[in-house]
């Protein structure tokens, strides 16, 4: 057994490996370290007025869709994926507290709060590809136009996973009707 830890939402993870992604973060592999490789000031950066900016932006976005998953997930009629999107839920909120972190600043209250949907699976579903499609570019765009490493690593490395939530949407859609 060996202790990992994950350079985008520092959380360890035990295994005799690495998983493909943190359980927690869903930061692909490479970015699963030695422990050694984590150094305790990786967050302690200087953002400038406009990574701030990009920063707060992303907050936001994390908020409203941690929300909108919750909400998804109260539903009863399809418990497979129910459950899929309360894990959804604690992916985008563990992305939300990353993006605070390094604004530094508090979390939002309602964070854990389940927010509207429309109510219908395929809807919601077709809601969430649009929603991760456009934090997958938007995180691109931060990350291209950042000038510190550490943001520019966090950015990117969050763009792949809500890539990986694009696919996911996709299984989750042949999963209704
Ligand atoms: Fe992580
Ligand atoms: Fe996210």
């Amino acid at each position: 057994m060996k202790l990992y830890r994950c350079r985008i939402c520092g959380d360890t993870y035990l295994g005799s490996e690495a998983p493909s992604h943190c359980p927690f973060c869903g930061a692909h592999r490479a970015l699963i370290v030695d422990t050694t490789e984590f150094p305790s000031g990786i967050n302690d950066v200087q953002p400038t007025e406009s990574e701030l900016a990009d920063l707060n932006a992303s907050i936001e976005l994390e908020r409203a869709n941690t929300r909108f998953y919750l909400g998804m997930a109260l539903r009863k009629e399809n418990e497979a994926l129910s459950s899929g999107y309360k894990r959804l839920a604690k992916v985008e909120a563990e992305h939300c507290g990353i993006f605070c972190k390094l604004a530094k600043v508090a979390k939002p209250a309602d964070l854990m709060e389940p927010g509207e949907t429309s109510g219908d699976w395929k809807t919601d579903i077709e809601e969430s590809l649009g929603r991760e499609k456009r934090a997958s570019s938007l995180y691109d765009e931060f990350a291209a136009r950042a000038t510190g490493e550490r943001l520019k690593e966090v950015w990117e490395a969050i763009s792949a996973v809500e890539a990986d939530h694009i696919e996911l949407d996709k299984v989750a859609l042949t999963l209704v009707d």
